[in-house]
């Protein structure tokens, strides 16, 4: 199947970029949100994306500043902001990019599952819930597929294909060539807690959490110390501001849950989350964002 439009539902730190990128890919996609604010913002950061990838091309001669601005527009006009469903009746994939709860996202998979074509591939951005669970609630279930982007999308490569209990070959491949049409290089994983990425990822941080909590250490000395020592680009719990914590959180949480104590839980982050300080999005984590 070939994709020539998609939708992203949920336009927070990753369905801007995630949109950016498919329209960058030349396919039209429509970004909706449930608030119009929140629209705007994801549209903001397509265009900022678009921007500034387009500027790194004129700065090395690859294409004249009227291209860029030309080609700026084009982009940017490919995608369509939205409050409702309505330009969800043509639509040949979908990504799912609302929060991390699996309330919200069996919600918004029966939405997406009554307004778009049968034939239509219905995929999650999820970091770590179960597709299984969320195909559950639509009448498709083998037409449904994690699909999950790593932050800056815009910037990184991989995509992981995450395969549920009724996931089809079929589906599984279409968004594999998807991937691939949107110039990203996918791998398949089960639905293990965490999938690939996240598990190894996590099983290194979460090392760091436990120290930095056990020895009563200064996140942004930590921050410091491994961003100089150049073991990473930027220290870990800079980076968990930029992800958004809830989502940091609840992953950490699940795989506390699933594999033991192995995955360390920072009650430094649980603190921030209960008092609503998520990160970047909210303009205070570890860190203030201006
Ligand atoms: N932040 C990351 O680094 C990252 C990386 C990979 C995957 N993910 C996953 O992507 C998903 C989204 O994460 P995020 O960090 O972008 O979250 P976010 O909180 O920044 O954004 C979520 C957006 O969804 C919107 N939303 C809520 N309910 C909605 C609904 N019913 N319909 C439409 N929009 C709705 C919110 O208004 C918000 O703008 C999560 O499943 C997360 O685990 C996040």
């Amino acid at each position: 199947m070939y994709v020539f439009k998609a939708a992203v539902v949920g336009a927070g730190t990753m369905g801007g970029e995630i949109a950016q990128v498919i329209a960058a890919s030349g396919v039209d996609v429509v970004l909706k949100d449930i608030d119009q604010r929140f629209v705007d913002t994801g549209l903001e950061k397509a265009r900022d994306v678009t921007q500034a990838q387009l500027g790194g091309l004129v700065a090395k001669e690859k294409i004249s500043s009227e291209d860029a601005d030309r080609q700026l527009e084009e982009l940017t006009g490919r995608i369509t902001g939205a409050t409702d469903y309505d330009g969800f009746g043509d639509v040949d994939f979908v990504v799912e990019a609302v929060p991390e709860r699996m309330q919200i996202k069996q919600a918004v998979f029966a939405e997406i599952d009554s307004v778009t074509p049968g034939h239509a591939i219905l995929s999650s951005n999820t970091s770590s819930l179960s597709i299984t669970e969320m195909a559950e609630v639509t009448t498709r279930p083998e037409k449904v597929v994690g699909f999950h982007f790593f932050y800056p999308a815009s910037m990184m490569r991989l995509i992981e294909v995450i395969e549920g209990d009724e996931t089809s070959e079929e589906t599984l491949q279409a968004t594999t060539n998807f991937a691939q049409q949107i110039r990203k290089t996918a791998i398949r994983c089960g639905e293990g807690p965490g999938f690939v990425v996240n598990r190894i990822l996590n099983s290194a941080v979460s090392e760091v959490w436990k120290v930095t909590h056990e020895e009563g250490l200064d996140v942004k000395e930590v921050d410091k110390e491994i961003q100089e020592s150049r073991a990473a680009p930027m220290g870990p719990f800079f980076l968990c501001d930029l992800l958004g914590l809830d989502t940091v959180l609840h992953v950490a949480e699940h795989l506390n849950d699933s594999y033991g104590d192995r995955f360390f839980v920072s009650p430094a982050m649980k603190e921030l989350v209960a008092a609503g300080n998520l990160g970047q999005k909210t303009g205070k984590g570890f860190y203030e964002h201006s």
